[in-house]
C-alpha cells in the first residue's frame, strides 16, 4: 500500500474558511476510528475554484466539502452532477474518482432529515403541514429532504416571493407559497416550522416571526447553528415547544460524504456534539 492511500486526506473549500467547523468533526472522526489521516480548512478565493478542485486529484485527496460562496460555481466546473444536486442547485460534496474525474453530489438535505430523525425517532414528514421560512440555497434542501421524505404540505414564505415561486415551480408537489405578511398565521396547526433565512445568526437580527399560531407540539427547527439556539428557538423553547438546531444538520451530512470518499459510515456521538458545541460556545 502507498503512503497516499493509507493517509487519507479530504478538507473544506470555502471563503471565508477560517470559522468553519467541519475539520473539528472530521479529525474527531479520524482519532476515533483510529486512522491516520486529515482534513483540512481551505480558504480559496472564488476565482481559484476551478484550479484548486483540479488539484485535488495530485494531491492526493479523496474529495472535499464546499461551503460559502462556492456551492453553485462548482456545478459548473465538475465532470458530472448527480441528480440531487442538480436538484438542489448546488454542490456541498466533491468526490475524486480514481481517474481523477470530480463528481458532485448534495448531502445538506440527508443531514437535516437524519438528524431529525435521529433526535425525534417518531418524526415524520407527513405527520402534518411544515412551514418553511426562507428560499436560498438552505431552503432548497430542506424543501427537497422534506418531499423526499413524503411531506404533503410545505408552506414556502420569503421575503422575495419569487425566489420561493421558482422552488415550488421546480419541486412541484406538495409545496404552496404565501406572502412574506402571512408568515405568523402560516404556522397555524403545523407539526414542524423551519427557518431557513440568515436572520438570527451571529451578526444578523432575530427572525420577525410572532409564534402565537405555532402549535405548542410544533417542532421548531433552524438550520443556523451559530449561535447553538437562535431567539426564534429560543422563543420557541420557552414556549414549551420541542427545538431542533442547525448544528446536527452539519454533523449528519459528514457521514455519507465519508461513506463516498472512505467507505466508512461514522457516528454522530454525543461526545462528538458536545465538542462540537463547546468549540462553537467558545467563539
Ligand atoms: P443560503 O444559501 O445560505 O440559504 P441565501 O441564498 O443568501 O443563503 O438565502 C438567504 C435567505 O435569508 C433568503 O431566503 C433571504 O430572503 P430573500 O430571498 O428575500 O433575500 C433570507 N433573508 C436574508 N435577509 C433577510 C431579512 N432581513 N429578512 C427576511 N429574510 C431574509
Amino acid at each position: 500500500m502507498t503512503e497516499q492511500q493509507r493517509f487519507l486526506m479530504a478538507g473544506v473549500m470555502g471563503w471565508p474558511v477560517m470559522h468553519s467547523r467541519s475539520p473539528l468533526m472530521h479529525n474527531y472522526w479520524f482519532d476515533q476510528l483510529g486512522l491516520a489521516g486529515t482534513y483540512v480548512p481551505l480558504a480559496i478565493e472564488p476565482a481559484g475554484l476551478e484550479a484548486a478542485l483540479r488539484a485535488l486529484h495530485p494531491l492526493g485527496f479523496a474529495g472535499c466539502n464546499l461551503t460559502i460562496p462556492h456551492k453553485q460555481q462548482a456545478m459548473t466546473i465538475v465532470d458530472e452532477v448527480d441528480d440531487v444536486a442538480k436538484a438542489i442547485g448546488a454542490i456541498s460534496c466533491v468526490v475524486v474518482r480514481p481517474d481523477g474525474s470530480l463528481f458532485g453530489t448534495n448531502n445538506d438535505w440527508f443531514g437535516f432529515i437524519d438528524n431529525l430523525k435521529q433526535d425525534h425517532p417518531d418524526w415524520r414528514a407527513d405527520a402534518g403541514p411544515v412551514t418553511v421560512i426562507g428560499a436560498g440555497g438552505g431552503s432548497r434542501a430542506v424543501c427537497y429532504g422534506l418531499m423526499r421524505e413524503g411531506a404533503k404540505e410545505i408552506r414556502l414564505v420569503n421575503r422575495t416571493r419569487a425566489r420561493a415561486e421558482g422552488i415550488a415551480a421546480e419541486f412541484g408537489g406538495p409545496i404552496e407559497v404565501l406572502p412574506w405578511e402571512d408568515r405568523h398565521d402560516a404556522l397555524d396547526g403545523v407539526a414542524m416550522a423551519v427557518n431557513t433565512t440568515s436572520q438570527g445568526m451571529v451578526g444578523e437580527p432575530p427572525l420577525n416571526l410572532k409564534l402565537d399560531r405555532l402549535p405548542v407540539t410544533a417542532l421548531a427547527a433552524d438550520i443556523i447553528y451559530i449561535p447553538l439556539e437562535t431567539p426564534y428557538l429560543a422563543a420557541a423553547r420557552a414556549r414549551g415547544n420541542p427545538t431542533i438546531n442547525g448544528l446536527g444538520m452539519l454533523l449528519h451530512q459528514g457521514r455519507p460524504a465519508w461513506k463516498r470518499w472512505f467507505a466508512i459510515e461514522p457516528a454522530v456521538t454525543p461526545d462528538l456534539r458536545e465538542r462540537m458545541e463547546r468549540s462553537i460556545r467558545g467563539g
